[in-house]
């Protein structure tokens, strides 16, 4: 008798660890003052998944329980990978990947949420209606567990905008470059435990880092969107990887460099943009994408040229990359030429965030009554932004590590 019962004790403990749910992560939903998508990952067999959640300061008994969809993701299977101790492998990466669409969410809150049977409380904030809003905004800071110093340094760089802020960010906006290799699963796995995935709410892009594998043969954008929940609401074969949400005031419309390499790509991808700005109207309105716009290290043409002509169409505020690892922003510009603030679209992108992999700046050679700034730091470059919004302007200010102002843009609303 005591045997059975210890047998079914340990096979309900065995049932609850193997619910345990890993590489989680929050993401704005399409209207992110109600929606939030929540994504994690369960060992397979585990059954189905919910998670209870609740305004932060609510007691638990209030909480409310969403079910989860589930299916199986093989994406990143028998990838060719890298452990931390440097060991060469093959990823064993089967798994389910869950993801519940939380709707009827109160603006401005932050709640709490828990998964399954798990303990750990994790957050986000639901986005602000009232027009005021603040997110950090870092990039290309490829997670890679054999040189950890890469993804702490990027968090610290995190830490220092939060007390420049004096409170905490609504989102955290990521611009690609998030991991070494996407299609190493540890390496996601390693990077949602720190305590920034577990507590923020985080709108990404694809860079061309998430999108490949170690040999560089095998890339792929399901190795972001299956790490994601974000919005389904792209064009055909990007649907959770190029997305578009509401913040507050402000439309974020989202791109994956990697599927605009041809002239046919960036065709479609226009095609899809001008349809998302004729129907959905904002304040304002910023463009992200992975690549840079310009090249930081002497002012030569990036993807500006590329976009120029839809943003000017559609007074496009802002457009955010990254990639470059060296910053550059540039003075409002409409018809290729700098106009008054809140006449033209300003194209900045953030410089790397690893301490390692920075790039330095040269003279600049091209562009140079276009760019406002260039910045980095050498192959030691660590820097991010914090994107602050009110109804009357935009404000972009890049920081570097030690909390020093490096830049800062002003974008009136002109709506
Ligand atoms: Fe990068």
């Amino acid at each position: 008798m005591r045997f059975t019962l210890s047998i079914i004790a340990l096979s309900q403990a065995l049932a609850l660890w193997s619910q345990s749910a890993y590489t989680v992560i929050s993401n704005p939903g399409a209207k992110a003052s109600e929606e939030i998508n929540i994504n994690f990952h369960t060992d397979l067999g585990s059954g189905p998944s919910t998670i209870s959640y609740a305004p932060a300061g609510a007691d638990w008994d209030k909480a409310k329980i969403a079910k989860a969809k589930s299916h199986l993701c093989e994406a990143y299977d028998s990838m060719y990978s890298k452990r931390a101790n440097g060991e060469n492998f093959y990823e064993d990466a089967r798994f389910m990947r869950n993801v519940v669409n939380l709707k009827g969410l109160k603006p401005d809150t932050r709640y709490k949420y828990r998964i399954n049977a798990d303990t750990l409380t994790r957050y986000f904030n639901t986005a602000p209606d009232d027009g005021h809003f603040t997110a950090a905004i870092i990039s290309d800071f490829h997670c890679y567990p054999p040189l950890p110093k890469r993804q702490q340094a990027a968090m610290a760089m995190l830490d220092t905008l939060r007390s420049i802020n004096g409170e905490d960010f609504d989102m955290i906006i990521h611009l690609g470059d998030v991991c070494a290799w996407g299609g190493s699963y540890s390496f996601w796995k390693q990077l949602y435990e720190e305590p920034y995935f577990k507590n923020y709410a985080w709108a990404g892009v694809n860079g061309n880092h998430d999108d490949m594998d170690r040999t560089g043969t095998k890339n792929s954008n399901q190795f972001f969107k299956n790490a994601n929940a974000s919005p389904l609401n792209g064009y055909k074969g990007q649907e959770g990887v190029c997305y578009y949400f509401k913040y507050g005031n402000t439309l974020f419309i989202t791109l994956n460099n990697e599927a605009m390499r041809s002239d046919e790509g960036l065709a479609e991808a226009k095609a899809w943009v001008e349809k998302v700005l004729k129907k959905e109207k904002a304040k304002y309105v910023v463009v992200m994408e992975h690549y840079q716009w310009f090249y930081g290290q002497n002012g030569k043409d990036g993807q500006y040229p590329r976009w120029r002509d839809v943003f000017d169409k559609y007074g496009v505020d802002l457009a955010l990359g990254g990639n470059n690892h060296r910053y550059a922003s540039t003075h409002p510009l409409l018809s290729g030429k700098v106009v008054q603030p809140g006449q033209g679209t300003v194209y900045i992108q953030t410089p790397s965030s690893d301490n390692e992999r920075g790039e330095s700046i040269g003279d600049i050679e091209y562009n140079a009554d276009l760019i406002k700034t260039r910045w980095a730091e050498g192959p030691q470059t660590v820097g991010a932004m914090i994107m602050q919004v009110t109804p009357e302007a935009m404000t972009l200010t890049l920081y570097d590590r030690n909390g020093e102002q490096i830049d800062r843009n002003v974008i009136p609303c002109r709506r």
